[in-house]
């Protein structure tokens, strides 16, 4: 046997696979390629089995179960993303206890870096009930006690409506839960920082804006979830290289949906600005 043999082959190359109920995670694959120029990505959208938000545990867990067995045994890939905070409330715990190698890396609604930032002490959080109801989110929001003044707003239907790019229910939406929330600026009591604590909301922030204010700072989720990515990678030497010219292109991101294929094809030229392809997947 010779030294190179005896080498672990190196995962450098493989995908990182990214999933969400739907095209909210694009927000977060958005961050990971600017964080993470040089790696492939494999982005699986459960639109078919949307919103997850509303759903039980047991459905979530299911589904997050069945579509990290299908990245691992069809893409192969190197590292897990849960591109989504109502599954990585559910089922995060769950994964890291069924697949001990793979490094996983989930996403949790902003609340520490906003209590840290809000000058008003007062800060809102718009998510799924899902989310909202998590003993994750129970145990951040305990963690955090007597820091900020957090008014929650579970979101119902606000996920679906991006889902299915429904700009009349959009707005609805935004309006009912920013209006139920309380007042939002830079006075005393008022919220100045609102956590966007679900994937999807990152692209309605043209809508949030003029219904909270300039003075409003969103805070989402994305760029630390990419920046642990990378850390999780360089742990196990297994990030790929950054050579410019080796850089990959559209061709090294791949996208599937259980959903409507149009939906993910228009919601990556939306968002990302690239012509994709994407694959209709039947995931069991
Ligand atoms: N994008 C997901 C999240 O971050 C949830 C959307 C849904 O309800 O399916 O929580």
């Amino acid at each position: 046997m010779t030294p190179a043999d005896a080498l672990p082959a190196s995962r450098a190359h493989d995908s990182i696979g990214v999933f969400d109920s739907g095209v909210g995670g694009l927000s977060v694959l958005r961050a990971l390629r600017e964080e993470l120029p040089a790696e492939r990505f494999v982005y699986v959208a459960d639109s078919g089995h949307a919103p997850y938000g509303e759903r039980d545990d047991a459905h979530v867990i299911a589904r997050s179960h069945a579509i990290t067995r299908y990245l691992l045994e069809r893409h192969h890939i190197k590292a897990l993303v849960v591109a989504c905070n109502t599954a990585t409330a559910a089922a995060i715990k769950l994964l890291r206890q069924d697949y001990p190698d793979l490094p996983i890396v989930g996403i949790e609604p902003a609340l520490k870096p906003a209590a840290a930032q809000s000058q008003t002490k007062h800060v809102g959080v718009m998510a799924t009930r899902g989310t909202l109801n998590s003993e994750k989110f129970r145990t951040l929001l305990e963690s955090l006690h007597g820091q900020a003044t957090f008014v929650l707003q579970p979101c119902d239907g606000l996920a679906d409506a991006i889902e299915h790019a429904d700009a009349t229910k959009i707005i609805a939406a935004c309006a009912r839960y920013t209006g139920a929330m309380g007042p939002f600026g830079t006075e005393n009591n008022a919220m100045d920082t609102l956590v966007l604590g679900c994937t999807h909301y990152p692209f309605v922030t043209d809508v949030l804006r003029p219904l909270v204010g300039d003075h409003v700072a969103f805070l989402e989720g994305g760029a630390p979830v990419a920046r642990q990515t990378r850390r999780r990678l360089v742990e196990r030497g297994w990030l790929a290289t950054s050579d410019a010219a080796q850089r990959p292109t559209a061709a090294a991101l791949t996208f599937g949906t259980t959903g409507q294929r149009d939906e993910l094809v228009s919601a990556v030229q939306r968002w990302l600005h690239m012509a994709v392809e994407a694959e209709t997947l039947k995931i069991e």
